[in-house]
């Protein structure tokens, strides 16, 4: 051991799959100290707990409970909060993942503190300021003293808005790490079984982004064209609580609907789906990573290469083109089987190798190649 530490600051679901890969690469190292804070903006044991322990990592050391909240209130109760933990804890560096508003609280307490900052993910661009994350990444990028990212485009963009390309590492996608370590088992659970469904025989719907589903007009087009699919295809979707919270009384009878499920199970139902239909980015790229074609219910999309070099096909925020899935399935939309680079189950040792070297420990490796 060093001495040196590093505290993480995590608050909703897709950050965990984001430093699991991270984090067990420096726990093998043995050379940091490594302590996790939790801002609470998750707080159902589903997006929380149960994560932790399915993705094989700790309690938090600290566990805030900022809950929910408009995003100022809750981005503030955050940067009070983490503030306060990064106190005690005295790390070394400070990491973040994606684009939640604890990421941003996050990065802004460190740096208000002195404490350099590690952004995972970053660089990513919708070039849709009407989106939280939007400006949540875009902050953090420019609070961030290292920029780990996973695909070209996000390079170019940093070094667009004049980040210093030696800030950069291309070190890859931990999340796709962490997809490639349970993905066998979850596909061996044939968790699409127990909701009487057969592999390669249904639609997996995951919908809940405020531009969608804090609309009641598009939600309710958007079960009723899932619910006219569900006739022909089954259609599965667990639902999120923030849209759990927007369902209207009736849900066609065509459509499945879970509550949120854990890591594992959803990874199962995602690899056995025949599609899927999302406004999720993490659902975007693990689609890619499994071969499984994906429909976008956005306008846009932070990760082009998903269409580029994955199976992404992106509808446009227009819940009634859900109709067309079907024949764009039977005309063979989203056959790529290609890989984005570095999407190879080795990006958090890459990434912890670029820490290392951050904190004068190892020669940072997995700078732009
Ligand atoms: C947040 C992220 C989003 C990410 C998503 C993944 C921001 C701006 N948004 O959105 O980028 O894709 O997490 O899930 O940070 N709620 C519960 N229980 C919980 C958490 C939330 O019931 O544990 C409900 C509450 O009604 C809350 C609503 O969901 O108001 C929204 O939660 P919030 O954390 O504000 O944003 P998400 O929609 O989860």
């Amino acid at each position: 051991m060093t001495g040196k530490t590093l505290a993480y600051v995590v608050g909703a679901r897709p950050n965990y799959m984001k430093i699991a890969p991270i984090h067990a690469a420096l726990r093998a190292e043995g050379t940091l100290v490594q302590s996790i804070v939790h801002t609470g903006q998750h707080y159902d044991p589903l997006l929380a707990e149960t994560l932790f322990a399915e993705l094989g990592l700790p309690e938090p050391e600290i566990q805030l409970a900022v809950g929910s909240g408009s995003h100022g209130e809750q981005t503030a109760a955050a940067l009070v909060g983490t503030e306060r933990a990064l106190v005690e804890l005295e790390p070394d560096l400070v990491v973040v993942a994606g684009d939640v508003n604890s990421t941003l609280a996050g990065a802004l307490a460190a740096v208000k503190l002195g404490l350099p900052v590690c952004h995972v993910e970053a660089g990513l661009r919708s070039f849709d300021d009407s989106m939280p994350e939007e400006h949540n990444r875009r902050l953090t990028d420019h609070l961030s003293e290292v920029l780990l990212v996973h695909c070209r485009d996000a390079v170019d963009n940093l070094e667009r808005e004049g980040i210093d390309a030696a800030r950069i590492g291309f070190v890859g996608n931990t999340m796709i790490d962490t997809l490639l370590a349970h993905v066998d088992a979850a596909r061996e659970r044939a968790v699409w079984s127990a909701y009487g469904l057969q592999e390669k025989g249904y639609l997996l719907v995951t919908l809940h982004r405020p531009a969608l589903v804090d609309n009641p007009g598009l939600l309710a087009l958007a079960l009723e064209a899932l619910g006219e699919v569900g006739r022909e295809l089954p259609v599965i979707f667990p639902m999120h609580p923030r849209t759990q919270a927007r369902l209207p009384a009736a849900v066609p009878d065509s459509v499945l609907v879970t509550p949120s499920l854990p890591y594992g199970d959803f990874l199962s139902l995602e690899a056995g789906a025949s599609a899927v239909v999302t406004d999720s980015g993490g659902v975007q790229e693990e689609t890619t990573m499994l071969g499984v074609p994906c429909f976008t219910l956005r306008d846009n999309t932070e990760r082009p290469v998903t269409i580029a070099e994955g199976t992404n096909t992106l509808l446009g925020l227009d819940p009634e083109r859900v109709r067309e899935i079907p024949g764009l399935l039977a005309l063979g939309a989203g056959q790529q089987d290609r890989c984005p680079p570095l999407w190879d189950g080795r990006a958090g040792q890459r990434a912890a190798a670029a820490i290392l070297g951050a904190l004068g420990l190892r020669p940072v490796v997995g700078s732009v190649p």
